[in-house]
């Protein structure tokens, strides 16, 4: 008889949480994030949508770190252990992510152990300019990145967001909405690999290269 314990299981589905960095009720970037979640099912994924009000923070104070933290980080913080990976579609405000995305990724990075060291993350913008805010993906690289994440180097941002959807919420250009949903498939791909095979696995060093002292030693 079979032992039960080497009986192959059927893979389980990959977990995506997916949310829009904007607070926005007619949001173009929360539209993505939508777009997104429809795109993750249909391609054999589960998608945990979120709104940034679940993880949204008072401005961080190092003095209450963890021992007291906001609820929206404990909700964040619970959301990315849930999920194999995480997606954001992010507004640009000058240049540069929204502030209060950066102050809940603080407030998240002082638990331990350190909850974005090892993840996968893909970065999205939508922007009615015609970069379609991808300078604030290239700083929102910068903690995540710094934090251990394994952000996908593809981003996706749509330009002239304004006019780029349909009514029902898809990319009207042919070829814009195949590079979007080929550029989920390719990140799904590289999740279920993380996941299955040992991928960069690394101590997080905060200060990496500094000389060890008590004031900067930050290792796990
Ligand atoms: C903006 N917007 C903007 N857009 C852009 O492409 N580059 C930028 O630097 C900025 N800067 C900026 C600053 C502030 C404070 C605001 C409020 C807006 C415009 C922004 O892209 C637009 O309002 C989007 O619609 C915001 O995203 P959501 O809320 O639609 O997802």
């Amino acid at each position: 008889m079979e032992n039960k314990t080497n009986t192959p299981q059927p893979p389980q589905p990959l977990r995506f949480l997916v949310f829009s960095a904007s607070l926005r009720k007619d949001s173009l970037n929360t539209r993505l994030a939508h777009l997104a979640t429809e795109l993750i099912a249909k391609n054999g994924g589960i998608a945990d949508y979120a709104t940034m009000s679940e993880f949204d923070c008072p401005s961080f104070n190092q003095d209450l770190e963890t021992s007291h933290p906001p609820a929206g980080a404990a909700e964040f913080h619970k959301r990315l252990s849930a999920n194999d990976a995480f997606i954001i579609s992010s507004p640009e405000y000058n240049g540069s992510m929204p502030g209060l995305l950066k102050n809940m990724i603080d407030w998240v990075s002082r638990y331990r152990p350190q909850p974005f060291n090892e993840s996968n993350a893909l970065l999205m913008s939508a922007s009615p300019s015609m970069a379609g805010g991808n300078r604030a993906l290239w700083s929102l690289r910068v903690p995540l990145e710094h934090l251990g994440t394994r952000v996908f180097p593809n981003m996706f941002s749509l330009a002239m967001a304004h006019k780029a959807y349909t009514p029902d919420g898809k990319i009207a250009d042919i070829t814009l909405a195949k590079r979007f949903e080929d550029n989920l498939i390719a990140f799904m791909g590289v999740v279920e690999a993380a996941k299955h095979y040992p991928c960069i696995k690394k101590a997080w060093v905060e200060f990496l290269g500094e000389q060890p002292d008590p004031v900067t030693e930050r290792v796990e």
